[in-house]
């Protein structure tokens, strides 16, 4: 029998008779934890979060000489109980949206840990961050500037601390629709973000005249790249320490450098971790080299934080060969997880009822009316034997999954628990019924 090799046990889990057990949490068979709570289920393993947040903080304070601020990317995963954590463990928050904001403070991130990175901000947008909220703004386009400039004595904000977010030119990422510097992705799709190189003198000179005062320079080029992509990151550092060595010469000097987030993680057995140690390096490296001061830096990491944390667990109700193929229904969805239709992207899919079965080759599908509706895409692959009622885990589902999933064909959004320090949390009121879905309609309202 050809065994399939359990390359993932790193992520906290372990195979004992015939089972997946996860690790961390002492004596949780995944089966029985599937079996007993509604699914689609995503469990998440809040000491995942904590050991990657340390492997971090240690890769800087081995490789990076000055002060670094880690500020979580809200956007991965805004659950609850996920920014408790990221709270306990003192980080700060890259926020997108006022309610990002709003959220992260609620569940004790410090308010002067946060900023607010936005795409297409309204007036209103800003004057609920700066005028009520006092969340630091990283200015991503000059329209917006000008609005902080006009409204700056009727919400008083006169002296207002700024970021200011250049597009360093190179970018990087998974797939194209998540490379986010440079002149366009490889889909010929322009980028949308930050401020260009030739024009960011102008805008923190701009920021001044308005009374501002631009404190922070930042990039974020992409996300979900991997060690043979930091050539590109250093490419697009050096870009922007050019920039501040310019901005030094009009009396911007010992600036913020926040460098966004990015790193990946290893999704596939043939991936590599991502060099933390080597990323930091090449950041001290390259400022030493520019001769630029940097007060703080600062990083945004979203995906490495939180990636690999999270099994969605899913059961199976269906299998059944057509035109020569296995399929394995599952009671998830591209609602569920959209990541494999939206960006082809592979999650390693294991069968946690029966670990040790044969191997055989399926195409693993769920419960909605797409033929893209299906977590092996074009590519049905090699799980051990799938019976109907087995329970199936879906790895690295803790970034960019139930934070992006929907309600498509009333099928309702996953469960949702997370284990800390030996307990379980409920984190979402079990997996949506109809009347939660419906929650933001007027069902009252009939046509007459
Ligand atoms: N900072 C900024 C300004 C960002 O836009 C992002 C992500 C991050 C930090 C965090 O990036 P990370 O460390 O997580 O790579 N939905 C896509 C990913 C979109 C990323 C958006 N921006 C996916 O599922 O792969």
């Amino acid at each position: 029998m050809v065994q399939k090799q359990y390359w993932w046990f790193f992520k906290g889990f372990d195979v004992r008779d015939n089972k997946v057990w996860s690790r961390s949490f002492k004596d949780c068979n995944l089966d029985e934890l599937a079996k007993f709570n509604p699914t689609p289920l995503y469990f998440t393993h809040g000491k995942r979060i904590e050991d990657k947040a340390r492997l971090i903080r240690d890769a800087f304070a081995k490789n990076y000489p000055g002060v670094v601020d880690i500020n979580y990317a809200v956007k991965a995963n805004y659950c609850p109980q996920i920014l408790d954590l990221i709270a306990m463990l003192d980080l700060g928050a890259d926020v997108v949206s006022p309610n990002e904001a709003i959220l992260a403070e609620q569940r004790g991130i410090l308010r002067q840990r946060i900023m607010f990175t936005g795409t297409s901000v309204s007036k209103d947008d800003l004057e609920q961050l700066v005028k009520f909220g006092n969340y630091k703004i990283n200015i991503d386009s000059n329209s917006q500037l000008k609005k902080l400039g006009e409204h700056r004595d009727e919400w008083n904000i006169h002296g207002l601390n700024l970021s200011i977010r250049l597009n360093p030119n190179v970018g990087v990422g998974h797939n194209p629709d998540v490379i986010t510097a440079g002149l366009k992705n490889e889909d010929g799709v322009p980028i949308k973000f930050g401020i260009e190189q030739d024009k960011i003198v102008a805008t923190f000179l701009a920021a001044r005249e308005y009374g501002f005062h631009p404190d922070t320079l930042h990039i974020h080029i992409g996300s979900g790249w991997l060690g043979n992509d930091v050539d590109s990151f250093r490419i697009a550092l050096q870009n922007t320490l050019d920039v501040m060595n310019e901005l030094k010469e009009h009396g911007f000097t010992n600036l913020n450098l926040d460098v966004g987030g990015g790193p990946g993680i290893r999704y596939r057995e043939s991936q590599e971790s991502f060099p933390f140690n080597t990323y930091a390096k090449i950041i001290s490296e390259e400022i030493e080299k520019s001769g630029v001061r940097i007060n703080k830096l600062i990083i945004e990491p979203g995906r490495s934080l939180v990636g690999d944390s999270t099994i969605l667990l899913t059961k199976v109700n269906t299998v059944e060969e057509k035109n020569g193929i296995l399929h394995a229904y599952t009671d998830a969805s591209m609602g569920t997880l959209i990541r494999p239709k939206l960006y082809h992207a592979y999650h390693e899919i294991i069968n946690i009822s029966n670990p040790n079965g044969h191997l055989k080759v399926y195409a693993v599908d769920g419960n909605v009316c797409e033929t893209g509706d299906t977590f092996t895409q074009d590519h049905p692959r090699e799980i051990p034997e799938i019976r109907e009622g087995d329970v199936l885990g879906i790895l690295d589902t803790g970034a960019y999954c139930d934070v992006m999933s929907s309600s498509y064909c009333l099928r309702g959004r996953a469960n949702i628990i997370l284990e800390h320090k030996g307990k379980l949390f409920q984190c979402s009121k079990g997996v949506e019924d109809l009347n939660q879905i419906m929650d933001r309609f007027h069902i009252a309202t009939r046509l007459d």
